[in-house]
C-alpha cells in the first residue's frame, strides 16, 4: 500500500502542543496533589506526576531525534500553556474558598480536562506513527508505545475518581476507589464496562 505523506507543519504543531501539554501537566499535577483529600487519590496523582515527567523526557528525545527546537513557541503552544495555567488558577481559586472537599472535586475535573488533551495528543501521535513512513514514524511509534498505557490510566481512572467523588458529595453511595481503578481499565471500552459494573460493586 502506498502511504500518503502527512501534513508536515501540522505534525510539528501537534508535537509542540504535546510537549507543552506534558510541561503544563506537571504544574497541574503538583497543584492537584495538594488538593487531594483522599489518600488513594493522592498516591495515584503522585504516580501520574512522575509518569508525566517521563513523558516530557520521551518527547524531548523525539524532538532531538527529529531535529526540532524544543524552545520554539508556535502560537498553538501558547494556547495550550494558557489553558494549563488556567487550570492551575482554577484549583487555587477553589483552595482559597476554604472547602477542601470542594477543592478536591475541582482538582479532579481539572486533571480530567488536562488529560483529555494529553490523551488526544498521544492518540494522534499514534495515528501519525501508523500512517506516516520513514524515520519519523519509527521515532513516534517508539514514543507512543512507551506512553500510551499511562495515558489510558491518567484519563479513564481520573474520570472515575471525578464521577465517584461527585456522587459521594451528592450524598449517594459511591465506589471508592472507582471501578476503573479496581478493574485496571486501559481503554475506552474498559472504562465504559467498569462504569456499568458500579451497581454490582455497590451490591445492588
Ligand atoms: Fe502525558
Ligand atoms: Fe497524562
Amino acid at each position: 500500500m502506498k502511504r500518503k505523506a502527512g501534513n508536515a507543519p501540522q505534525i510539528e504543531e501537534l508535537l509542540y502542543q504535546a510537549l507543552e501539554t506534558e510541561i503544563g501537566g506537571l504544574n497541574v499535577y503538583e497543584t492537584a496533589v495538594s488538593c487531594a483529600v483522599n489518600e488513594d487519590l493522592k498516591k495515584e496523582w503522585l504516580e501520574y506526576l512522575e509518569e508525566t515527567r517521563t513523558h516530557r523526557r520521551v518527547l524531548l528525545t523525539v524532538f532531538e531525534q527529529l531535529g526540532l527546537d524544543p524552545e520554539r513557541q508556535p502560537p498553538g503552544r501558547e494556547v495550550v500553556r494558557h489553558i494549563g495555567e488556567s487550570l492551575v488558577k482554577a484549583m487555587k481559586m477553589a483552595v482559597a474558598a476554604g472547602d477542601p472537599d470542594a477543592a478536591q472535586l475541582v482538582a479532579a475535573e481539572c486533571v480530567v480536562l488536562a488529560e483529555t488533551k494529553d490523551h488526544a495528543n498521544w492518540t494522534l501521535i499514534g495515528v501519525i506513527a501508523d500512517q506516516q513512513g520513514g524515520v519519523e514514524a519509527k521515532v513516534l511509534k517508539q514514543a507512543y508505545d512507551a506512553v500510551v498505557t499511562d495515558e489510558e490510566h491518567h484519563l479513564y481512572h481520573t474520570k472515575g475518581w471525578s464521577r465517584e467523588l461527585w456522587i459521594e458529595a451528592l450524598g449517594f453511595p459511591a465506589v471508592l476507589p472507582p471501578p476503573e481503578e479496581v478493574k485496571q481499565v486501559e481503554s475506552a471500552i474498559g472504562a465504559s464496562r467498569a462504569e456499568q459494573a458500579r451497581d454490582k460493586m455497590l451490591g445492588h
